[in-house]
């Protein structure tokens, strides 16, 4: 049988950094563990305008269609940032997940024992955090018609369209129960019911998706009081099912339970194929920092967890992703820390090649 193949999308900013840092990750699983994939490698983002003058080509894409997995490091920055809207870095991203129909973005947000004392809440909130968001990723607002720029009157006018078919609604929240099951078996549903009736049918589908998991309890919340509790008791949420873009603020958020931005991985998942695999694309919940960029300063785990996360959903490797994500917790147990989990306190950082070299080593260790 020919190896599972991995399409390899660095992107833009500390993006190539970070994915550096994986594909000696990706390297050790072949030598040690005998796990090889079948790596390529091509441009998305702002590397992709500059080379093609679009943010993401057809071949690409076409690429991304045909393997196992993509993995993505991010896209994005200044340089880009007076391009023409349909050609912008951010572009390249979406038309991956909206043509990959990858409608299920699962965005753990995890504490780490050692950073429970980094996270800006206290620590006995955070500490043991284990929490799931479940953020559609391609419908609403993101995508829905009409949207545009438009002339009214003497002035302009920007519309966005916030739109959901009950079909939208029901395939993520399956995905969301469905993870349910195999976790806490609770399922927090977060939209804005009381002001929008994308948020009435949001709420009136996922309840009746609910009947079909009796085993799971369902709770619902607007979402800005769900943002609120996420700072408040994260630990009382299991997974989090919501829209587009209230996945997109709440993940960020999230993300600083951890410690860093740095920390969050993704995977952004399809209906399966015909080797009963979804499609999938594994990326970091964080940017391309053009702050840090450059710099060997960016912290590299959250794109590594991404890459568990292509084990585990992808590659039924899920003993290995365990051996990956414990190697993680494992130096950061060391205390090493990237400059992003520090803080100003004036340690020592290690460098993202250093973070990168210490996860190898502690890999070498579990054997
Ligand atoms: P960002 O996530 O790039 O950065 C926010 C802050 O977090 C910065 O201070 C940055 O230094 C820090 N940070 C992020 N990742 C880090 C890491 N791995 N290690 C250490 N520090 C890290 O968000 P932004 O600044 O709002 O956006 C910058 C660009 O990235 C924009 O063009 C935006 O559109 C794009 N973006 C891309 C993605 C993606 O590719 N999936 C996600 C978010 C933002
Ligand atoms: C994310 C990012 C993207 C989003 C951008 C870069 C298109 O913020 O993945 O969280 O808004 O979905
Ligand atoms: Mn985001």
């Amino acid at each position: 049988m020919s190896n599972p193949s991995l399409l390899i999308l660095p992107g833009d900013g500390i993006g190539p950094e970070v994915m550096a840092e994986v594909r000696k990750i990706i390297d050790w699983f072949g030598a040690k563990r005998d796990l090889q994939f079948d790596v390529s490698e091509d441009l998305v983002g702002g590397a992709a305008y500059d080379k093609h003058g679009t943010p993401l080509h057809d071949d690409t894409m076409a690429k991304a269609q045909e393997v196992d997995a993509v993995l993505l490091g991010a896209v994005g920055g200044p340089k880009y940032d007076n391009l023409d809207f349909s050609v912008k870095p951010e572009r390249g991203l979406l038309r991956l997940r909206k043509e990959m129909d990858l409608y299920a973005n699962l965005r753990p947000a995890q504490c780490f024992d050692a950073l429970a004392d980094f996270s800006s809440l206290k620590k006995d909130v955070v500490a043991g955090l284990d929490i799931m968001i479940v953020r559609e990723l391609t419908s609403g607002i993101y995508f829905g018609e009409p949207r545009g720029i438009f002339e009214e009157g003497n002035e302009r006018v920007g519309i966005n369209t916030q739109r959901y078919t009950e079909s939208e609604i029901d395939r993520v929240a399956r995905s969301a129960f469905e993870l349910a099951m195999r976790r806490g078996k609770k399922v927090c549903s977060m939209e804005k019911a009381n002001v929008m009736e994308s948020g009435i049918l949001w709420r009136e589908v996922v309840t009746e998706v609910g009947k079909d998991y009796p085993e799971v309890e369902l709770s619902h919340m607007y979402a800005d009081a769900g943002a609120m509790q996420l700072c408040r008791w994260p630990k009382q949420f299991d997974v989090i099912v919501t829209d587009n873009l209230f996945g997109d603020l709440l993940s960020d958020a999230a993300a600083m339970l951890t410690g860093s931005l740095g920390m969050l991985p993704s995977a952004s998942l399809g209906a399966p194929m015909e080797n009963g695999r979804p499609k999938a694309l594994y990326e970091p919940v964080h940017g391309s920092a053009p702050d840090i960029a450059g710099q060997g300063k960016a912290n590299p785990i959250a794109c590594i967890l991404s890459f568990a996360m292509a084990l585990r959903y992808s590659f039924d490797q899920g003993a290995e992703a365990d051996r990956l994500e414990q190697a993680v917790e494992t130096v950061l147990a060391e205390g090493k820390r990237t400059a992003d989990l520090l803080g100003d306190e004036g340690a020592t950082p290690v460098s993202t090649a250093e973070m990168g070299d210490a996860i190898v080593a502690a890999l070498d260790a579990s054997l």
